[in-house]
């Protein structure tokens, strides 16, 4: 069976065909962070408009690439939430007239489990069980993950998440929106030694994060401090060193709870070099492996949409909806 991937949560638009025999055929994104930079972070409005414009494009793009057609889909898997409501309500609308149209159904895809599953598009791919660690740009959490739809909450940000921090940093730095791929480019020049940021909540005792008062620590540096570029680049390093250091530890801490031997990690900000090495170096002296998806698959995409929704498919053989369609701004993953 064929399943046409579509997300729109945030300011990413993704579509994506995935075939259950022989894999993803293919996959077409457009990101808006060009015009977003200028305001300094996503507008959600501008973002519903533009999710309009992209989409159909984006599925002609996808499939003239692969010389099919709208014929061979047989469901279409949609981001349902968790999002900005608008632009949920673009790709939601648009998915529901499209399986109306061809009369084929139509699978409400958790955000999140996309990225979850989305190791799962690589080769090596991990078994279940398996830990993930979730980092983007709107959450931080750890996971156990059971199978499909069997997910159980370890532990997750009080405050900011991962990725939160690391744009609200490079803000503060005078690096451009989304800053946490800039920042992390400038923490390469950083040298190591010259300022220490606060690791918070490291020896808490439970797989919880909390990353503001970590921003707030790097903003009184910065404050402090006569900016240079040297001096720029040194808080890059000291910051991005505190945040991966706690998000590794408490991935060591879930692994340990669960006595599981697979670390999964997805989420835009799993594309930080730092993280993968620090996690590399610690797990697999430990017999720990540790899946990364590809990069393109890191921040959002219409391909892990596909694939969550023919795992779907193919794991409970039901389609929910029915013509009329729902979003969830606010979504648990628990309660899938
Ligand atoms: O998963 P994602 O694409 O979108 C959300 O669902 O949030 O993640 C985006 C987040 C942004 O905060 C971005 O700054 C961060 O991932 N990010 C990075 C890197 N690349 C993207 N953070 C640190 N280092 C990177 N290399
Ligand atoms: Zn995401």
């Amino acid at each position: 069976m064929r399943v046409l991937g579509i997300e729109t949560s945030c300011d990413e638009t993704g579509v994506a065909l995935y075939d259950t025999c022989q894999g993803l055929l293919g996959h077409t994104l457009y990101s808006q962070v060009d015009m977003h930079r200028e305001y300094g972070g996503v507008v959600p409005e501008l973002a519903s408009r533009d999710h309009i414009r992209r989409i159909l494009p984006l599925i002609r793009q996808l499939f003239g690439q692969l010389d099919t057609s709208l014929e061979s889909v047989d469901a279409i898997a949609c981001t349902q939430g968790p999002g900005l409501a608008g632009a949920l309500l673009t790709g939601a609308s648009f998915s529901s007239a499209l399986a109306f149209a061809r009369n084929i159904p139509i699978l409400n895809i958790h955000h999140l489990e996309g990225h979850l599953l989305s190791p799962l598009l690589s080769d090596p791919a991990p078994d279940f069980p398996f830990v993930a660690l979730l980092v983007s740009g709107g959450h931080t959490q750890l996971m156990l993950v059971d199978g499909i739809g069997q997910y159980r909450l370890l532990g997750e940000t009080v405050d900011d998440a991962a990725g939160e921090a690391f744009d609200k940093t490079a803000k503060l730095l005078g690096l451009d929106y989304p800053g946490g791929k800039l920042l992390a480019e400038l923490a390469t020049q950083g040298r190591a030694g010259r300022f220490k940021l606060p690791r918070p909540m490291l020896n808490s005792n439970d797989q919880n994060f909390s990353f503001s008062g970590l921003k707030t620590a790097a903003a009184l540096l910065i404050g402090k401090h006569e900016m240079n570029s040297q001096t720029r680049a040194d808080i890059a390093f000291a910051f991005e060193d505190a945040i991966t250091d706690v998000l590794v530890k408490k991935s060591i801490t879930a692994l340990n709870i669960t006595g599981l031997k697979q670390l999964v990690v997805a989420g835009g900000v799993g594309a930080n070099s730092r993280l993968r090495q620090k996690l590399l170096h610690h797990l697999s002296g430990a017999g720990i492996t540790v899946f990364f998806p590809a990069l393109e698959f890191c921040t959002d995409n219409g391909a892990m949409i596909a694939l969550a929704g023919a795992l779907r498919l193919q794991q409970f053989d039901r389609c929910l909806g029915s013509g009329s369609f729902t979003i969830k701004a606010r979504w648990n993953l628990e309660d899938l």
